[in-house]
């Protein structure tokens, strides 16, 4: 016992002489770091809807069900409200799942064999990564939205098993985008199998429900799958997976981390709802954080400052090094702005950043003042 919490302890040294040690710490500041894009968190009526739906729904299942979907963690709501987020995909049917997590990892080890080839965009989100992993397939890591790599990389034939192509659709820690109805043409002419991770997108792009990039670029039935969560613009907990009819019933039946986990309680399904029925009622909210957010990257580019091809609510800037970008957050948390730095292993070495999340209840002026602030602690910790 003692000589392995020694040896986490020096590993624990190592960290934090690389800069890379973290700690938990408490929300303080004016939030630029989350991912609440809609704002919704913060709103009063989100909340107040929740507490209604929660006072209107009676009976033994109106709060918890503690089992498995399978046993009696199954619910009218969770299904009603499967339909109602399989027509606000544009897809034929969704599973809701507890987390986005849970859902890479699920999607991945009951859809892809040890014989199958997976083509996978070198930023894709850790999920999607340990998901492959588990998988067994062979996995091929093509450089970040690289059109030409993917395409030579399914001319290639692979007879002994399936091909499929993963990506994010909005990158979480460039803040780019996909190209999807390339993608999806590339899919169809080498027979492949296309699945997004739309996470960082719902809520936020498609100009008629908000559902995504998926519906911005119309490749909602093309897919094979696409996940999406409630922990971003939702401003919630939670995913779903959606796709054709009989994906999700073989998921129903094979998919791991959704038979073997306790079901998502009614209780997160009111939140739900009550996002869809925001979504639907304000889509101005949508617009409101990318002209929000690209008003922030014209002024650092104003300043000259590195936003990468972000487009949408993510807006990064890059730093290089882990004590750059800590010390310049430290100095923008002292000023009351939380952002905070990314570094490795969550970002390639060399590349650590300031991730700014914009969202729709930030106003003109403290984008202007964040913008000012970030110029101002970047050039006071170079002089
Ligand atoms: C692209 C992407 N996919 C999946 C997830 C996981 O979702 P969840 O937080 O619901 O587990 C995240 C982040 O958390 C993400 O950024």
């Amino acid at each position: 016992m003692n000589d392995l919490l020694q040896e986490l302890e020096r590993e624990l040294e190592k960290i934090r002489s690389q800069n890379l040690y973290r700690s938990l710490t408490p929300p303080q500041g004016l939030d630029f770091c989350s991912n609440d894009y809609l704002g919704l968190s913060r709103d009063p009526n989100f909340r107040t809807a929740i507490l209604e739906k929660l006072e209107q729904a009676t009976g033994p299942d109106s709060v918890s069900s503690p089992a498995s979907r399978l046993l009696r963690g199954n619910t009218s709501r969770h299904q009603a409200l499967e339909q109602r987020l399989s027509g606000f995909k544009g897809t034929e049917a969704a599973l809701i799942f507890p987390t986005g997590y849970q859902s890479n990892i699920g999607v991945f080890t009951a859809l892809v064999g040890s014989q199958d080839r997976v083509l996978s965009d070198a930023q894709n989100h850790a999920s999607i990564i340990d998901g492959l992993r588990l998988s067994g397939c062979q996995k091929i890591v093509f450089p970040h939205l690289d059109l030409g790599a993917v395409e030579e990389a399914l001319i290639q034939p692979h007879p002994e098993g399936k091909t499929f192509l993963v990506t994010e659709s909005l990158f979480s820690m460039d803040g780019d985008v996909a190209p999807l109805a390339a993608y999806a043409e590339l899919a169809k002419k080498h027979e492949a199998y296309l699945i997004v991770d739309d996470a960082h997108a719902v809520g936020v792009f498609g100009e008629e429900r908000g559902s995504g990039l998926t519906e911005r670029f119309g490749v909602e039935k093309r897919a094979l799958a696409i996940v999406s969560t409630f922990g971003k613009a939702f401003g919630l907990f939670g995913a779903f997976v959606a796709g054709p009819q009989v994906v999700i019933e073989y998921l129903i039946n094979r998919c791991r981390s959704f038979i073997f986990t306790t079901a998502v309680p009614p209780l997160l399904l009111y939140g739900v709802e009550a996002g869809l029925d925001l979504l639907d009622a304000e889509p101005e909210r949508r617009k409101r954080v990318c002209l929000l957010a690209d008003r922030l990257r014209q002024r650092f580019k104003e300043a000259g400052l590195d936003t990468l091809q972000s487009a949408g609510p993510i807006v990064p800037v890059v730093l290089g090094k882990s004590e750059r970008a800590l010390a310049v957050a430290q100095r923008l948390q002292e000023k009351g702005l939380d952002v905070r730095a990314i570094r490795p292993p969550t970002v390639a070495p060399g590349t650590a950043r300031l991730r700014i999340s914009v969202h729709a209840d930030h106003t003109e002026q403290q984008i202007d003042q964040l913008a000012k602030a970030v110029e101002k602690a970047i050039k006071s910790i170079d002089s």
